[in-house]
């Protein structure tokens, strides 16, 4: 949950376990900021005639689809002076299959970053499919010229509060106390804070519309140097953003010492890098390792309608509990502009052989949710040969963070283990709740791979139910494992590959950065009730927390309950996806963060349907409620679930969670529109590839002719395909009409448009019709909606959909 909504990729699992003030003092919520602007001026332009509207024509067939996407570029920026520039992101790719390039650019000026002037284009054939833009639209600034925070400019909390009515004012208010827990430090009583301390930390407490105040700086006589600058905007960051009391009062009552004690040094590269050069600063209070700081501009919205460019230091700040992306105002004042929780990442190839002995697990196999719905059975590496070549229990020397500094006797490239340690997940128990893992206790099944362990927890007193927990480890840090093992290797086989930002330690040599496994912890000891996931950009690990419910006696074990780890997974697949794979801010806030959540639901919930059709809640088991921690199961039924587009507008549908289910049961009318037009498929696995690495069409895909992309046969499978494709295609920070005009767009590319009728039908059920219309939207997915029934006109009444 977040305040205002910014772009936590840290997301946690839950929203209901929040919303009131839980009494054991062992349940711990995580603290987490995020809030950002809202840029009026960002485009997203989703079919191909939309964007003829520019001078550009469509180039030759065979173009470089770099070159398009840069005569493209250079059209829309018209004759901008020489200090407005950009930089085609390295992480741009093109999708094997669709054959569509996503080029994703970044605008420079003075040479800075614009950190949230982004644009992605997607390219095919010389033609623009579609594409989005937030640039800075003005004229730049001087060089360095401070750009202190003029009257003129709104802080993005401000505008939020101008456009309220007096009705919406008294929800937000009631916001603000269900996030209480979270906005405000911790629920102990704190130690008195000095006076002008109080006064700094009032925009973060207590940030209601009738005490509007901008912080005040207590460096207001800070020497004009840069790099102090730096450390005290840090130091105002920190303070804002730890959970802990005491961290707080001790920067707070000892700044000066903490201001001399952190030092910073230049991050030097060998190689001319294209990327900005960091200033690593160390020894922050509460972080876990240096904070990267960079200069950059922002974009502010001001109260006549336009936006100016702020400059401010971009931290990334990596924590316990979160790792965030913030931006703060390079001078004094140092007021936080925009805040990120990424918590909800070319190889030489090696010889891939394939392991001589795969291994065996005792779990919940796929498709079985959770306890509930089945037995546990003895299931095999079934690993995807193309998504994983050298199994799961296996990776290179050099990419395993257990042998780092250490010199190797051996000429072997490829390490084997017996434990829950391969190339796409590590998996282990982390009952202190601590960050590090790599000596964390994880099962050894020894020589045959046999992962077999009992499961058959006792109900015991309450005191004694945690013990009682623990003492299944092994079961529970195997299931953890396969689960993850099987999410990675059925999302590879839809898209989600090394170039578009997959999570592994070694990519093969198949593009995308590597070194970035899957962190998965079984039992993690930070909370109750809930899991997170946390997903930096490409490059660098995902971390999965999987938490114990004492919601049931004996406790439940969120890692037996495959669609919550399904959910916390797909954070790391929908942010990666968004926006290009080095970007992790693209799903911040509002309905973006919403949609967020609402992936993960849907995914979560189309892997455990089978051919005959059912309604499902989320969580059921380990919440121990019937009807899951959502507000309403995912229905077809409209007395059921009766969400619609507007239901967005409710008091209680400020949080992403809530946003994120109205998604989820728009995607789950879509795609039951897919499966009644081509079918079910038994399995949402595609065949494995034969011999000479091409994959068969099988029953799976349609019969395909030529260089064709691969088109799934079934509802199902389709529907997947194309939410998948969709996030490739829709703009940084979109809002639902985007994710919709995308999904559509993938299907006119995949399959040249022949389910434009059922697609809009589904999205029309919810609301969601083309009519659909928000206005006043506010920064955390706030406005005022207008549902539309409708399909477009050329579905006609009575078309065949
Ligand atoms: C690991 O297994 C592979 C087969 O997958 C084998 O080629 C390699 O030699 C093994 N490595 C070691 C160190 O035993
Ligand atoms: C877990 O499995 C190991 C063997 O891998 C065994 O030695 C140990 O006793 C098991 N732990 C528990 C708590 O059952
Ligand atoms: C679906 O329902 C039919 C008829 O009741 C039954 O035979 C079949 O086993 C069911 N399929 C699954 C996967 O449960
Ligand atoms: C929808 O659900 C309601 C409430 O459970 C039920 O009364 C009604 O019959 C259902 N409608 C259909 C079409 O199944």
């Amino acid at each position: 949950m977040r305040v205002f909504a910014a772009s936590l990729a840290v997301a946690g699992l839950a929203s209901y376990a929040s919303g009131h003030r839980v009494s054991d003092p062992s349940v711990r919520q995580r603290k987490s900021l995020g809030f950002g602007p809202v840029l009026k001026h960002a485009v997203y332009r989703a079919s191909p005639y939309q964007v003829a509207t520019h001078n550009f024509k469509r180039m030759a067939e065979d173009t470089d689809p770099f070159l398009v996407a840069q005569s493209f570029i250079e059209d829309i920026l018209g004759n901008r002076n020489d200090a407005s520039s950009y930089r085609i992101r390295r992480d741009s790719y093109t999708d094997p299959n669709t054959g569509i390039t996503h080029v994703y650019v970044r605008q420079l000026i003075n040479g800075f970053e614009v950190a949230d002037g982004d644009m992605n284009i997607n390219v095919k054939d010389g033609m623009i499919l579609s594409y989005g833009n937030s640039f800075y639209p003005g004229s730049a600034p001087g060089q360095l010229t401070e750009t202190p925070l003029g009257d003129d400019l709104v802080h993005p909390h401000q505008e939020f509060c101008d456009g309220l009515t007096e009705e919406m004012e008294l929800r937000y208010d009631a916001f603000l106390q269900n996030q209480g827990e979270q906005v405000v430090m911790g629920d102990d009583s704190p130690a008195p804070v000095p006076d002008h301390a109080l006064r700094q930390l009032t925009h973060v407490h207590h940030s209601n519309c009738r005490h509007q105040q901008l912080p005040l700086t207590m460096a207001a006589q800070a020497p004009n140097t840069l790099d102090l600058d730096l450390r005290s905007a840090l130091l105002q960051f920190m303070v804002a953003a730890t959970p802990s009391d005491h961290v707080a009062n001790d920067i707070l009552g000892n700044y000066d010492a903490h201001l001399s004690n952190m030092v910073e040094y230049v991050e030097n590269h060998f190689a001319p890098s294209e990327e900005s050069t960091h200033i690593l600063v160390h020894n922050v209070p509460d972080t876990v390792n240096p904070v990267k700081a960079t200069l950059a501009y922002v974009q502010v919205p001001t109260k006549d309608d336009s936006v100016r460019l702020n400059l401010v230091w971009k931290f990334e700040v990596e924590m316990q509990d979160n790792w965030y992306e913030a931006a703060v105002s390079a001078f004094p004042p140092h007021r936080i502009v925009s805040v990120v929780d990424w918590a909800s990442d070319a190889a030489v190839p090696v010889p891939v052989p394939t392991p001589e002995k795969t291994a065996s697990y005792n779990v919940f196999a796929w498709g079985v949710n959770d306890p509930s719905e089945g037995e546990r059975s003895i299931e095999k590496e079934n690993f995807d040969a193309l998504a994983s070549p050298i199994g799961w229990h296996s990776l290179p020397y050099a990419n395993d963070p257990s042998l780092k500094g250490t010199k190797l006797a051996t000429k072997e490239v490829l390490r084997n283990t017996t434990t829950t340690w391969g190339n796409n997940v590590f998996a282990q128990e982390n009952w202190e709740g601590q960050n590090a893992y790599v000596e964390n206790y994880r099962p050894d099944a020894g020589a045959g791979k046999s992962f077999d362990y009992a499961y058959s927890p006792k109900v015991t007193d309450k005191a004694d139910a945690l013990e009682e927990a623990q003492k299944f480890i092994n079961a529970t840090v195997a299931q953890l494992f396969y689960t993850n093992n099987m999410i990675h290797d059925l999302y590879y086989r839809y898209g989600f590959d090394e170039i578009s930002g997959n999570f592994q330690q070694y990519n093969f040599g198949r593009g995308g950065a590597g070194n970035d496994a899957v962190i998965a912890n079984a039992q993690d000891g930070s909370g109750y009730n809930n899991a997170n996931f946390m997903t930096p950009p490409d490059g660098q690990n995902g971390r999965m927390r999987m938490y114990l419910w004492n919601t049931a006696l004996p406790y439940r074990d969120g890692d037996f309950e495959a669609g919550i780890v399904i959910h916390e997974y797909s954070h790391g697949l929908s942010t990666r996806l968004t926006g290009g794979p080095l970007n992790s801010g693209c799903l911040p806030f509002g309905e973006s963060g919403g949609m967020g959540e609402g992936w993960g639901d849907f995914l979560a919930t189309t892997i455990r349907s089978n051919e005959n059709y059912s309604d499902y809640a989320m969580g059921s088991w380990a919440a121990n409620r019937v009807q899951g921690i959502r507000n309403y199961p995912y229905s077809l039924n409209d007395t059921i679930n009766p969400s619609t587009y507007k239901t967005l507008d409710k008091p209680g549908y400020f949080g992403v969670h809530a946003i994120g289910e109205v998604w989820a049961e728009i995607l789950w009318h879509v795609s039951q529109g897919l499966i009644a037009k081509h079918g079910f498929s038994a399995s949402l696995y595609p065949p494995q590839p034969l011999e000479d690495g091409t994959v068969p069409e099988g029953d799976f895909y349609r019969p395909r002719s030529g260089k064709k992309a691969l088109v799934p046969k079934h509802g199902n499978t389709l529907a997947v395909q194309l939410v998948f494709n969709g996030m490739k295609l829709q703009p940084c920070r979109p809002g639902f009409f985007e994710a919709r005009d995308a999904i559509i767009l993938a299907d006119q590319q995949l399959t040249g448009g022949e389910n434009f009728c059922t697609l809009w039908k589904g999205f029309a059920a919810k609301g969601l019709g083309p009519d659909a219309n928000v206005v006043l939207r506010t920064p955390w997915g706030g406005g005022v909606r207008t549902d539309d029934f409708e399909m477009p006109l050329a579905c006609g009444e009575a078309a065949e959909i």
